[in-house]
């Protein structure tokens, strides 16, 4: 089992697999099926697979979302190992990764950031690039695997990739949902047993609206009637955006690359989703 808790055994180990072709899932832990869906990608079209397992401290605006993250190291190693004992799994401490203060450095982002999860988490994807950065230079992976769940932060690594000459390609993955359509998460397992499945109208409302030809004001209209009816769920935002820049449509246009984003609390957790509109 390789299980590597010290970037100095990650070092010389990565010294010795120079030759292979390297892809890299990282991951904050508690572990589920859309996990391992980016990790089985990663194993068809690597010969060497590392998995970083790590809660990022400076990515969470929220100290309670910090203390309530759910952790299942073991659990999270059989699960790996169970697709293939061969892969790599990186699961360092906080002051392996900030041998100093966990604190964040400072990305320019296009104003990427300046929407939805951005304008909601201060500070929150410049905690993300700080831990993917640092995990990039430890690994150097030719390919990091990324799940659409989590959007607005695939569209952000991307661009820093790009602007950054980085050489790995960044390569996306759809999302994976639960039976009743809610988007798998670590943070799932916080929510009640009514709430999880009461849960399943996010996704249905979510594709009511797409591929129909509403229009966005229609949309915003139907998502604001949906959550109404759950009133348990605080919709914080609702938004028909640009792919791309991540800015808000000022129509839906079915030739162009948009999709619908959602952000909604509810019993203290935060749920995400999105889903491309055409
Ligand atoms: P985490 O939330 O653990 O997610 C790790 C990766 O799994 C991310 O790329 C995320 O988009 C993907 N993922 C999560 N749920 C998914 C789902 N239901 N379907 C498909 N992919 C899914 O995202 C992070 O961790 C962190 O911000 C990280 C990038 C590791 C930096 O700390």
């Amino acid at each position: 089992m390789s299980l590597y808790r010290k970037l100095k055994e990650v070092h010389n180990t990565r010294q010795k697999q120079r030759a292979y072709q390297s892809g890299l899932v990282p991951t904050m832990g508690a572990l589920h099926q859309g996990h391992l869906a980016l990790i089985a990608q990663a194993k068809e079209e690597n010969e060497s697979v590392w998995v970083t397992i790590f809660v990022n401290p400076t990515q969470f605006n929220n100290p309670s979302d910090l203390d309530a993250y759910p952790e299942s190291l073991a659990a999270d190693v059989e699960a790996i190992h169970g697709i293939d004992p061969n892969i790599n799994v990186f699961a360092p401490t906080v002051s392996e990764m900030y041998p100093e203060k966990a604190e964040a450095s400072t990305f320019s982002f296009n104003g990427l950031d300046k929407v939805m999860e951005g304008a909601d988490r201060p500070g929150h994807f410049n905690g993300v690039l700080t831990i993917v950065s640092k995990l990039f230079e430890a690994i150097k992976p030719h390919r990091a695997y990324f799940g659409e769940k989590d959007f607005q932060q695939l569209q952000i690594i991307k661009n820093w990739v790009d602007k950054s000459a980085i050489p790995t390609t960044i390569v996306s993955c759809p999302i994976v949902r639960e039976a009743n359509g809610l988007a798998m998460s670590s943070r799932n397992v916080l929510l009640s047993k009514a709430v999880r499945a009461e849960a399943g109208f996010i996704f249905e409302t979510l594709k009511y609206c797409a591929g129909r030809g509403m229009k966005k004001t229609d949309i915003y209209t139907h998502i604001a009637n949906a959550f109404a009816k759950h009133p348990k769920f605080t919709l914080n935002y609702a938004m028909c955006v640009d792919e791309n820049t991540l800015q808000e449509v000022f129509e839906v246009n079915p030739y162009k690359k948009q999709r619908i984003f959602v952000a909604t609390s509810v019993e203290g957790v935060r749920l995400i989703d999105n889903i491309a509109l055409n």
